[in-house]
């Protein structure tokens, strides 16, 4: 029983003509590398740079900076990690199939699902977001939105019962009534993801050009906030740089982690890319970096042209230009961010798809989930699927919880693709193909774990204290798991010669996991635990690596 929950794919059978392996029709080939870098583009900068940033900056102050690059780090280390796999395996279903042939069915099944958080509840959060600016562009136009129609039921219920004035409360007190419920819902959450639904039923080819058009605005209108609002920079605004200290910034880490998450949605897209083993490996990279300096340069014109108090909003970049009078700006704004978060949504929309098609090839989900429809090409039962997972959550989910669990959900999954690439063997150079670049990890990871001990001792001589309870707080124990884990990590890269990337990429994203909420480990795991009895239900008996399978 156990080999058989551990049973891996052969490499040979992942890369080979899905096709025949599968008896299933393949996607068209249409994506360059010009493509999947925008597509990269596309899925990073959304939600996380127009809300969530905020939050983030009102906890930690100008110092979340360092929180951008920290993140940025974790994500080149494992984005390195995805584009080994990615020119190992470059067929659909990313990470879920880099765990197939790396640790085996069942961790490939936990990925899949922990995936799910990723590309579809994510878009839930995106969604929230994009109704935000919406409305606001709308109000511009001179056209207001019923309240009860621009938020969800549960955001109205906590306004009203926290007795705070605001569109919350509004909402609950204007709604009409239909059998003694409150008609309460976003409209506009739920009408992007009706339209990007449709969009990606209808093909790629079509999603890749209004896509490739969103990035190109987006991207310039980010600019011009940069530039504009650089103008209005008080470097007075900077002092205190770490107004809550560390632990203020780290409270910011679900909503900077989200707003790099996406990068690895062009993995996904390993079927329709024309040349996957040297295109996917760049186009993640290239996104990533190009992602960061935007990130880091927004994160201080935030911070340096209004005081950190003012930032914990949902609409930030409004915010700030509102606050400095200059009216001009929130309409381009409110466009600008419009158009970012409907590509993010556009890309996890197809990213979902994929890799259930992957899924149900390998028999771990019924058949249907790989259909594609004949005449668009595209995978649409899994796209219709996908649409009905992010729509029916917008009625009764409340965002901020959203935001968490999908930072949980991904940083899990990426924490299994740097172990992944540990556990794979090292391959052959090979011209044109992505190679991680091997480092000797024997000494440096236990050196470095000596130098970060000696300055947290020198900096911060209660720290074990602090964490261990000795001060009278809490026991920190995700702290402690981390600091276990790192002592194991540097044991078997001296013994074992491990390579140095995947080891601080998955160091990195779990020191990252320490930062989340402890009620939401336990959401997490409930999660988990739902996902493994599907397994059992259905994926371990049909899987085509089961013995009775034909
Ligand atoms: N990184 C994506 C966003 O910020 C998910 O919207």
């Amino acid at each position: 029983m156990l080999n058989q929950l551990f049973r891996k794919k052969p490499i040979g059978a992942a890369t080979g003509s899905e096709g025949e392996i599968h008896g299933a029709q393949s996607l068209g080939k249409h994506l360059s590398l010009r493509d999947l870098t925008f597509f990269g583009i596309a899925a990073i900068i959304g939600a996380g740079s127009f809300s969530s940033m905020g939050t983030a900056c009102f906890n930690g102050g100008p110092g979340v900076v360092f929180l951008f690059i920290l993140c940025a780090v974790a994500c080149g280390f494992t984005a390195l990690c995805y584009a080994d796999f990615a020119a190992r395996v470059p067929v659909s279903g990313s990470a879920y199939t880099y765990a197939y042939v790396s640790f085996g069915e069942l961790f490939a099944w936990i990925i899949g699902w922990a995936l799910l958080m990723e590309y579809s509840i994510g878009n839930i959060y995106v969604a929230f977001a994009w109704s935000g600016y919406f409305t606001n562009l709308l109000d511009g136009l001179g056209l207001h939105m019923p309240e009860w129609l621009t938020i969800n039921y549960t955001a109205a219920h906590i306004a009203f019962d926290s007795g705070t004035t605001g569109e919350g409360t509004t909402a609950w007190n204007t709604a009409p009534m239909l059998a003694g419920l409150r008609i309460i819902f976003d409209l506009p959450a739920f009408a992007i993801n009706a339209f990007i639904t449709w969009l990606v039923y209808t093909g790629v080819k079509e999603s890749r050009n209004v896509s490739n058009i969103m990035v190109v605005v987006k991207l310039a209108i980010i600019v011009l906030v940069i530039i504009v609002g650089a103008a209005y920079v008080d470097i007075d605004n900077w002092t205190p740089w770490m107004p809550n200290g560390f632990s203020g910034v780290m409270a910011g880490v679900s909503a900077v982690f989200f707003a790099y998450i996406g990068f690895d949605a062009v993995s996904t897209l390993a079927e329709e890319s024309k040349n996957p083993q040297r295109d996917l490996p760049k186009g993640m990279i290239i996104s990533l970096v190009v992602c960061t300096a935007v990130y880091i340069a927004l994160a201080l014109v935030l911070t340096g042209m209004v005081g950190y108090k003012q930032l914990g909003v949902s609409d930030p970049l409004a915010e700030v230009f509102a606050i400095r009078g200059v009216k001009w700006m929130l309409f381009i704004v409110s466009i600008a961010a419009v158009v970012a978060m409907t590509s993010v949504m556009l890309v996890f929309q197809l990213g979902q798809p994929r890799i259930w098609m992957s899924m149900s090839r390998d028999g771990l989900l019924p058949k249907r989930f790989a259909s594609i429809h004949p005449r668009y090409k595209t995978p649409g039962f899994s796209t219709i699927v996908t649409g009905l997972v992010v729509g029916i959550p917008i009625f009764f989910t409340d965002e901020n919880f959203i935001l968490d669990f999908t930072s949980i959900g991904t940083l899990f999954a990426f924490v299994l693709v740097c172990g992944g690439v540990l556990l794979m063997p090292r391959k052959e150079r090979e011209p044109g193909r992505f190679h991680l670049p091997y480092f000797n990890a024997k000494f440096i990871v236990p050196l470095l774990g000596m130098i970060a001990l000696a300055l947290i001792v020198t900096f911060d001589p209660n720290h074990f204290h602090r964490i261990l309870g000795r001060t009278g707080g809490d026991v920190v124990v995700p702290m402690i798991v981390f600091y276990l884990l790192c002592v194991v990590m540097a044991w078997y890269s001296f013994r074992k010669q491990w390579s140095l990337i995947p080891v601080l990429g998955l160091i990195s994203c779990c020191y990252l996991l320490t930062g989340m909420a402890v009620s939401n480990w336990k959401w997490f795991a409930i999660w988990l635990v739902i996902g493994l009895a599907c397994y059992f239900a259905y994926g371990y008996r049909h899987s085509r690596l089961a013995p009775s399978a034909p």
